[in-house]
């Protein structure tokens, strides 16, 4: 890997995940923005999210001679040369029409993995088709409605392995779809809400708009028909649904069972959970809040992670995700317990403003962001990271 140049950057343009945030704001529709960037309610969990990272500093030393160069980590056997993964983000179509597949093979050209949504707007085949190598993908435990079957979630299962898929994350934090009461106000309930003055709205992003009209990548192939995409929903919403309060650890392990390769359940916030999870087979856990679009006023990810990773660390994958944003985010989540972490906005952000170029620049951006941390912390290398790198801001420490 090339050694890390800790310049500071003359390019004109996006220098920060929150410079693209700007961009992405202005490149979309009011609707795939309001998809992209809201929460639950009143995003009290969002926000928990973002400030939980302030509330640690940094206890660096000096002259230690250490300089980080090496990022990489392996999640689920597979090598990424930086602790950042891809996370699921559903219709990312919506944001750029080259959707999951562009950003899978951004996250390739960055030396990292993408793990595709399971209503995401190209297949599982698709993404598969168009990448070098092989993704992880994300599993909604879909259930039938007549029989109270696993048939259509199995047949995912099936073909995402037929596929090439390496590991399987299951969100379990989705019994009921989060009160995302924004997203709705702006027409993006389910089904959306086609306005005039929105189709105008979208029609004023003209580069967005004629990209959208001629590839409409909106609707979930996986599970839905492209052509006839209106009854096929309506034919599926009588079938089958994705929001099923009545699953338990029982169909867990029905998936861990139909799955051969590493697991993760993605959505956990209780370390009883983690622990049970692992002992029914996961890989790994994901120490989620759905990035604040589940339950208002959940704990935030990287304030559940301290327990959990005391808890299965020692014998399973701890990732995060949830309001990273910045490098240093993530060395905090890893000095907390994390073996790597998850992004999902900050990508998509990217993606929106500037497509699968946006994405990979995102990734750079941590991967510069994180080395320099590091090396300002007087840090060489990740597996240094750890609790007494941290200290809680606002302490008063006592005077000896
Ligand atoms: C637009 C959007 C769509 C999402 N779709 C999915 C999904 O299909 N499956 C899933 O497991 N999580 C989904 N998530 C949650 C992400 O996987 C991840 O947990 C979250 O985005 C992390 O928080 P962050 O956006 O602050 O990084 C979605 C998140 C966003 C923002």
């Amino acid at each position: 890997m090339a050694a890390f140049k800790y310049q500071l950057s003359n390019r004109i343009g996006p220098l920060t995940v929150e410079d693209y945030r700007k961009l992405a704001r202005r490149a979309v529709p009011d609707m795939a923005w309001a998809y992209l960037d809201y929460g639950a309610e009143d995003m009290q969990t969002m926000e928990a999210n973002r400030s939980a990272f302030a509330r640690y500093s940094f206890k660096r030393k000096v002259l230690t001679g250490n300089e980080a160069r090496d990022l990489s980590v392996t999640i689920g056997g597979e090598d990424v040369s930086l602790p950042v993964i891809l996370a699921p983000t559903g219709t990312v179509g919506l944001q750029h029409w080259e959707g999951e597949r562009g950003v899978a093979q951004a996250a390739e050209r960055a030396g990292t993995l993408s793990v595709v949504s399971t209503v995401g707007s190209y297949s599982f085949e698709e993404v598969a088709e168009g990448t070098a190598r092989d993704h992880y993908f994300q599993l909604y435990p879909w259930r039938d409605l007549n029989s109270g079957r696993h048939d259509l979630t199995l047949s995912l299962i099936a073909r995402a392995q037929a596929a090439g898929y390496k590991a399987m994350f299951v969100t379990v934090d989705v019994p009921v779809i989060g009160n995302r009461q924004t997203e709705r106000q702006r027409g993006m309930g389910n089904p959306p809400i086609i306005t005039p003055a929105r189709v105008l709205n979208g029609a004023m992003k003209p580069k967005w708009w004629i990209k959208f009209l001629q590839h409409q990548r909106i609707s979930s192939p996986n599970v839905i028909d492209r052509r006839g995409a209106a009854a096929a929903i309506a034919a599926l919403r009588k079938t089958y649904t994705m929001m099923r309060p009545e699953l338990t650890w029982d169909d867990f392990s029905v998936m861990r069972e139909h799955w051969d390769g590493p697991l993760y359940i993605k959505g956990v916030l209780h370390a009883d959970d983690a622990a049970k999870a692992v002992d029914l087979g996961a890989t790994g856990v994901v120490v989620s809040n759905h990035g604040g679009r589940q339950l208002d006023g959940d704990v935030a990810g990287l304030d559940a992670l301290p327990a959990i990773a005391a808890r299965i660390g020692d014998r399973a994958e701890v990732l995060l995700d949830g309001g990273i944003r910045r490098g240093s985010d993530v060395v905090k989540a890893l000095c907390l317990g994390a073996d790597a972490v998850m992004i999902g906005r900050p990508y998509l952000y990217g993606m929106a403003a500037a497509g699968p170029a946006g994405v990979e620049h995102i990734i750079e951006i941590f991967r510069q962001e994180i080395a320099r941390t590091m090396t300002l912390m007087g840090v060489g290398s990740l597996k240094e990271l750890d609790t007494s790198w941290l200290l809680p801001s606002n302490t008063v420490v006592p005077i000896d």
